[in-house]
């Protein structure tokens, strides 16, 4: 019905970029705030190395990946070499020792243990800074993934102003919610990637394409890729396109260019693949492949899992709203992030 109905851009688009990058600025989060995070994960190493001297602690998700906007919670990964272990059990006596009742001069609001999750999590809080954590054990891959985004950010500056911008429409417009069958802050940054990978010139390059300077084996999984990106600091500067140029044309790709029935966006390869490759034609069990976004690393996991065919429509209507108003609205900034 949309594909190929590509619209010629608006010609007043580079005088809104102006707008986008006020909006970005304002997203940034302070230094102090990365200060209180960084703290936060001190105090929480001092009280976990007390019962598990081995125990590692990691940021991951966006308050390490560089696409964390102001006030977020803070994702951390518990690592510890003990195959056998019971992630749900070990939370739960990792909440209790974090209780406020148990520690004497400080502790922790438990805000909730999702034992049952496909990632068991439990959330806490901060009370005197208000900072939330999530904390999940030996999930590695994330933390790879987490630098790989992070790596990519560095290379064009860019990215981190679309993903902010994308980000930031995602939530004011309630399509950034797994739990409602739309996507996650992670998918969306996924698919800024991708998008900008697929810019004539190219904006970002396939890092995993490139000779890997960098190697780890997680879960039997092999995560290599090129990690020098201090050395590609010049790759997307032949390509002059401004922030506007880029919001008006991501949404003009999701909402009239993408081949949704056949399409699969892969970072690994920076290119588009086929579902039929992947057998992802068919629904297994909950998972129906509508829109499909391959994970980088865990190539067998479609981030576009979640999505079914209510949330599906509400999704592709979200993108066509915002591609008209990138092409009409006088004041695409604001009209842009209203919320739902
Ligand atoms: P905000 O919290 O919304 O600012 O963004 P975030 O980057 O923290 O995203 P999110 O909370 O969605 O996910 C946190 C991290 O978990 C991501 O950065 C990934 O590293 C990881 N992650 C999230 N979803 C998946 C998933 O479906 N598969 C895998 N492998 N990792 C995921
Ligand atoms: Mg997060």
């Amino acid at each position: 019905r949309y594909l190929r109905r590509t619209m010629k851009c608006r010609s007043d688009v580079n005088s809104l970029s102006h707008h986008f990058l006020l909006i970005y600025d304002s997203l940034i989060p302070p230094d102090e705030e990365k200060t209180r995070q960084k703290q936060l994960l001190s105090l929480l190493e001092r009280l976990v190395s007390k019962e598990w001297p081995e125990a590692r602690l990691y940021l991951y998700g966006s308050c390490a990946n560089s696409f964390g906007v102001c006030k977020s919670d803070i994702d951390v990964c518990l690592t510890i070499q003990d195959a056998e272990i019971d992630k749900s059990e070990f939370l739960l006596k990792l909440a209790d020792i974090l209780q406020a009742d148990n520690l004497q001069n400080y502790g922790f609001h438990i805000l909730q243990a999702l034992t049952r999750a496909r990632v068991p999590i439990v959330k806490l809080m901060d009370p005197t800074t208000g900072i939330s954590c999530d904390i999940c054990i030996n999930n590695v891959l994330a933390v790879v993934n987490t630098k790989l985004l992070r790596d990519y950010a560095q290379i064009d500056e860019r990215l981190k102003q679309l993903a902010y911008i994308v980000k930031h429409w995602a939530k004011s417009r309630g399509v950034n919610q797994t739990y409602r069958g739309t996507l996650s802050s992670y998918a969306y940054v996924l698919m800024c990637i991708h998008f900008l990978q697929q810019r004539r010139p190219a904006i970002l390059p396939c890092l995993q394409e490139m000779e890997p300077t960098y190697s780890v084996t997680v879960d039997d999984i092999e995560c290599s890729y090129f990690d020098k990106v201090e050395k590609l600091c010049d790759f997307g500067s032949r390509n002059k396109e401004t922030i506007s140029q880029l919001v008006w044309a991501f949404f003009n790709y999701w909402a009239y260019c993408h081949d949704y029935a056949n399409a699969v966006i892969s970072v690994r390869s920076g290119c588009l693949i086929s579902k039929q490759a992947k057998y992802w034609t068919r629904r297994v069990g909950n998972d129906r492949h509508l829109i499909c976004i391959e994970d980088p690393f865990d190539t067998k996991h479609d981030l576009g899992r979640v999505v079914d065919k209510f949330s599906i429509k509400v999704l592709r209507e979200e993108f066509e709203r915002a591609a008209e108003i990138m092409q009409h609205d006088p004041t695409p900034w604001i009209t842009l992030l209203e919320p739902y």
